[in-house]
């Protein structure tokens, strides 16, 4: 299991993991907040009208929930491939210590982390305006409401709630007459 390649996943790659794992647990990033603070050209936006997703945003004393996905030595490279392909717009592969549910420390989680000076970063926003961008941008991979939703879901099926979350999931509920 030391070989293993463990990957932290904070949004996407909760619901859509795309990759072969043989085991997966509820983790906890400490020190980092989750943020729909990244501009996606390529996914839930295009490099016109960017929509936004999450990305992991250090916060001292906060802590990010989330899933971690043991990948067997043998697919490592591919998945680090795929996903390094998957998460190129303005992310950069990261290693961060996780906890899981047993208390137990996986010191080198891998994961994707998108940082202010990226040239798709957008940064913190009124949530009114967020709620606006997010309405109006979709890209390829579909509208970034959807995005928003199923990541709010998949996160509450983890028993995870997370304020931002849901507070802008909850917007966009108002905003489509609620649901
Ligand atoms: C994730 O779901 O953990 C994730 C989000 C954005 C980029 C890469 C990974």
């Amino acid at each position: 299991m030391s070989d293993s390649l463990w990957i932290f996943a904070y949004g996407s790659l909760i619901f859509r993991p795309d990759f072969p794992f043989v085991e997966r647990a509820p983790a906890r990033a400490r020190g980092f907040t989750r943020r729909f603070h990244q501009g996606s050209p390529d996914h839930r936006g295009t490099p016109e009208y960017l929509g936004r997703v999450l990305t992991l945003v250090p916060e001292s004393g906060g802590a990010c929930e989330g899933i971690v996905y043991r990948v067997d030595r043998g697919h490592a490279d591919s998945v680090l491939t795929a996903l390094d392909e998957r998460e190129q717009g303005g992310y950069a592969r990261a290693n961060v210590p996780v906890e899981v549910a047993s208390s137990h420390l996986i010191s080198g989680a891998t994961t994707w982390i998108a940082s202010p000076g990226n040239p798709y970063w957008l940064g913190p926003e009124a949530v009114g305006d967020m709620v606006s961008r997010i309405r109006r941008a979709r890209g390829p991979s579909g509208p970034n409401v959807e995005y928003v939703l199923r990541l709010r879901d998949a996160l509450r099926a983890h028993g995870i709630v997370d304020g931002h979350v849901e507070e802008i999931a909850s917007a966009l509920d108002h905003a489509n007459g609620c649901r």
